[in-house]
């Protein structure tokens, strides 16, 4: 009997190595993103044991898009979940597994509009991980000093802006700011541009129900000349190379009044070697003009598993985990990374942590998405447009008049209506 258990045991523990597979999956690298990634894939390995390896990807979303792109165009197994972007499931689709039968239900606790951004031809192609809004940053302390209230309205914004960056200057610190945000020529860009337009009432760059372009409008020439008055004024020169994190770089160091970016800025803003920790509202972006509205990009990160994974139903496994409540709950807390799961919103630790994802609740639920469910595998093309359009602008190699009327001839040849 005795010899017969260990047997038994020698056998399960063989079969459990023979059964041990090393799964490879991409994670972003923007701010905490990898180490929190590797954290919550050591946790499953530990569980399952199977290994897994970790790849970096670049920060510019629209890179990693062409790096995987280059992989899963040529049906390699080299990577077998990836980190999506919310306007990829259109774009790559063809490439992933249908998650929804290994799923099996767990999809409904995450907020039904991602699922169904997710879902494409009746396929999940994608589990959502976090989600994300275009957010205003601004120095409590700073406000407080020269008594302003929190801007309302752009122009508000860039009368604060230049009433404290003049002052700071003036006492001593010549590297201050006004206002930093995104505004290299890559998809970023075309994320804080989506904000401007929308909050002048100039529409979301395509139609939402034909895909016809809608751009070509005043109140979206308003917009974009708005933005470029702000560059070299009280935004620096050089933010017309500046990704999150360059942007971040400056806010952190105690070098700007407003800063605009997503959620994970937070956590990083609040930490003990930050320059201006305690000293930082989050509050939601402000409307273009009084007649103006509030608008916040809609972005966000899902994981997916390659169709052409050896290990299908194990990279499902590690997809479920990652995007799990538990694992949610970690990297809200310690990233700052809105959950997807709409009953995380009530945990009491997740909102002390971060107290804007309850006060900014209807932002994160209401923000605007990028046109790529109408331009499904043409939206980079439309984005890259776009944003090249706003670069010329901001850099003032364009009027926003002219480089928007070309941007509506261009978007009619590559986003024909349906
Ligand atoms: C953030 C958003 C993503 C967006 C990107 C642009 O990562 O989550 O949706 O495309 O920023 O830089």
């Amino acid at each position: 009997m005795k010899t017969r258990l260990i047997s038994i045991a020698v056998l399960s523990c063989l079969s459990a190595a023979s059964q041990a597979a090393t799964l490879k999956i991409s994670c972003g690298a923007v701010g905490q993103e990898l180490e929190l990634c590797k954290q919550a894939v050591a946790q499953w390995s530990k569980k399952t044991g199977n290994e897994v390896q970790v790849v970096a990807t670049p920060n510019d979303s629209n890179e990693r898009l062409a790096l995987y792109q280059q992989i899963l165009g040529s049906g390699s197994d080299k990577i077998d979940v990836f980190q999506i972007d919310v306007v990829w499931p259109g774009i790559l689709a063809s490439h992933l597994a249908d998650l929804k039968p290994l799923a099996a239900g767990v999809e409904k606790q995450h907020f039904a509009g991602i699922v169904s951004n997710n879902t494409v031809a009746g396929r999940l192609v994608a589990m959502p991980w976090f989600t994300d809004a275009g957010l205003l940053y601004y120095r409590k302390d700073l406000l407080a000093k020269y008594r302003l209230p929190v801007p309302d309205t752009w122009e508000a914004l860039a009368a604060a802006a230049r009433k404290i960056q003049d002052a700071e200057r003036a006492a001593g610190n010549d590297k201050m700011w006004g206002y930093v945000w995104q505004g290299r020529a890559y998809e970023g860009l075309s994320c804080d541009a989506l904000e401007w337009v929308v909050s002048y009432k100039g529409g979301t760059i395509l139609d939402a129900a034909t895909g016809k372009p809608t751009i070509n409008n005043p109140q979206a020439v308003k917009a974009l000349t708005t933005a470029a008055g702000w560059v070299g004024t009280i935004t620096p020169k050089a933010v017309l190379n500046y990704g999150e994190e360059e942007a971040r770089g400056v806010f952190q160091a105690g070098n700007a009044v407003f800063m605009r970016n997503w959620p994970y800025a937070w956590s990083l803003t609040q930490k003990t070697d930050s320059a201006v920790k305690d000293k930082v509202g989050v509050v939601a972006l402000p409307k273009g003009g009084a007649d103006g509205r509030r608008a916040a990009t809609l972005g966000g990160w899902q994981l997916a598993v390659s169709r052409y994974t050896k290990n299908q139903k194990l990279a499902a496994d590690l997809v479920l985990y990652l995007t799990s409540s538990e694992v949610q709950k970690q990297r809200a807390l310690n990233g700052s990374y809105n959950p997807t799961i709409s009953a995380l919103y009530r945990d009491p630790d997740i909102l002390k942590a971060n107290p804007f994802f309850g006060e900014l609740y209807n932002t994160f639920t209401s923000a605007v998405g990028r046109p790529s469910s109408v331009s499904r595998n043409r939206y980079n093309q439309v984005s890259n447009q776009f944003w090249n359009a706003t670069h010329d602008v901001l850099a003032g190699k364009s009027d926003a008049a002219s480089a928007l009327a070309r941007l509506d001839a261009t978007l009619k040849r590559i986003a024909p209506p349906k």
